[in-house]
């Protein structure tokens, strides 16, 4: 019997670093021999942002006891890797080298092959982690720094059908959580907050919801969140301001969806297929927005799909699967491969950021 592929993953884009092992089982599914990752929230807690600087130099000091300890829980021997996958973009420059450059030396050290990964593309992937799935579908990317609807029609091809024109989701949800008086990052404890407020207490905007196809944005109703927080006395109004954000994100969220479902099956011939919608990155987590969205799966006959919480954010072992995918298809990297700061996993789409952009 042929040996199984293992692959090791590491991650550094922003503010986790991990690493993990990852084979696939006898079906030649992925399977996770180890998934170790650490956060730096107590690095960055008290700037109300990552600090890329910081960042960096946390990731300098943690890289090689998390690859290590990866490799260990695993029960593997590092040479019995056939891989090094590393995240190679998007994401900050000095935070994503450091992964990078880690991944490139140990592979050259072992003489193994080294595949260079977009952070994206683990996202996109990571539901295959845990559930079989089948192309083309329908992904919703909503993290701290991207906010795409995407066509996903297999490995390396992607259409983008939508994209925030300011900040991404998670960003909305950390800064709202600012201006609450929440550390960084505070868009789980706005969904914990929530659960105590009335989400009808204040009525707040959302911007392009009539136009822009499924594209989003977020900037204005972070200006509304600010005035009223500026005002906000009590910590009943805390509850009820987090939970009249969480609904209108809903509300926005439960819109756009609809508008990319159609165009998903305009662009896709899916005659006898089932209409698969996946959630994934850190806000796929917030449990108001999974139950708004299986709602909207179940009124228009989508299966949806949602990676364990676990897997929702930063994490090492989508970078290795989509290395383990990439090690069958022999799409090896070379050891120049840059770290790409800006890497869209459509390179076709037209680049829609900031004030200015006309629907
Ligand atoms: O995917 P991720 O771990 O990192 C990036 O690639 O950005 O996403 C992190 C983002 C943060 O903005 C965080 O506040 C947000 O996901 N997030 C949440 C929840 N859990 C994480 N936002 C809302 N509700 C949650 N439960
Ligand atoms: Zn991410």
């Amino acid at each position: 019997m042929n040996k199984k592929p293992i692959i090791l993953g590491i991650e550094s884009s922003c503010d986790e670093t991990a690493a993990s092992i990852v084979t696939e089982d006898d079906n030649h599914n992925p399977l996770i021999l180890s998934n170790i990752i650490s956060s730096q929230e107590s690095v960055h807690k008290d700037f109300g942002g990552v600090v890329p600087e910081l960042a960096a130099r946390a990731h300098i000091e943690k890289i090689d006891w998390i690859v290590k300890k990866a490799v260990k829980k695993s029960k593997i021997n590092i040479n019995e890797i056939d891989a090094v996958a590393a995240t190679a973009g998007p994401g900050l420059v000095v935070c994503l080298s450091v992964g990078l450059s880690f991944g490139k030396a140990l592979a050259l050290s072992l003489n193994k092959s080294f595949i260079a990964v977009n952070h994206l593309e683990g996202h996109a992937l990571s539901p295959k982690l845990n559930s079989k799935l089948s192309y083309p579908y329908l992904l919703l990317l909503i993290s701290g720094g991207h906010t795409q609807f995407l066509s996903v029609q297999k490995l390396n091809e992607y259409k983008r059908l939508g994209t925030t024109i300011d900040d991404a989701l998670g960003e909305a949800f950390d800064k709202t959580a600012k201006m609450l008086g929440i550390k960084f990052p505070g868009g789980p404890q706005i969904e914990v907050l929530a659960k105590k407020g009335n989400p009808n207490r204040y009525k707040l905007p959302k911007p392009i919801f009539n136009k822009g196809g499924c594209n989003l944005s977020f900037a204005g109703l972070k200006t509304a969140i600010f005035r009223i927080a500026h005002e906000i006395k009590t910590d009943q109004q805390k509850y009820d301001l987090s939970a009249s954000f969480q609904k209108t994100i809903n509300e926005i969220l439960y819109k756009k969806t609809k508008t990319a479902f159609e165009k998903f099956e305009k662009i896709n011939d899916l005659n006898n297929k089932k209409k698969i919608f996946v959630v994934a990155g850190g806000v796929a987590a917030n449990k108001k927005i999974r139950s708004k969205l299986m709602e909207l799966c179940n009124e228009n006959n989508y299966k949806y799909i949602f990676p364990p919480i676990e897997l929702c954010g930063d994490n090492a072992a989508m970078i290795a699967m989509v290395g383990l995918e990439k090690f069958k298809q022999k799409k090896f990297s070379t050891l120049d491969h840059p770290a790409k700061p800006r890497w869209p996993l459509d390179e076709n789409a037209a680049f829609l950021k900031g004030a200015g952009v006309i629907f």
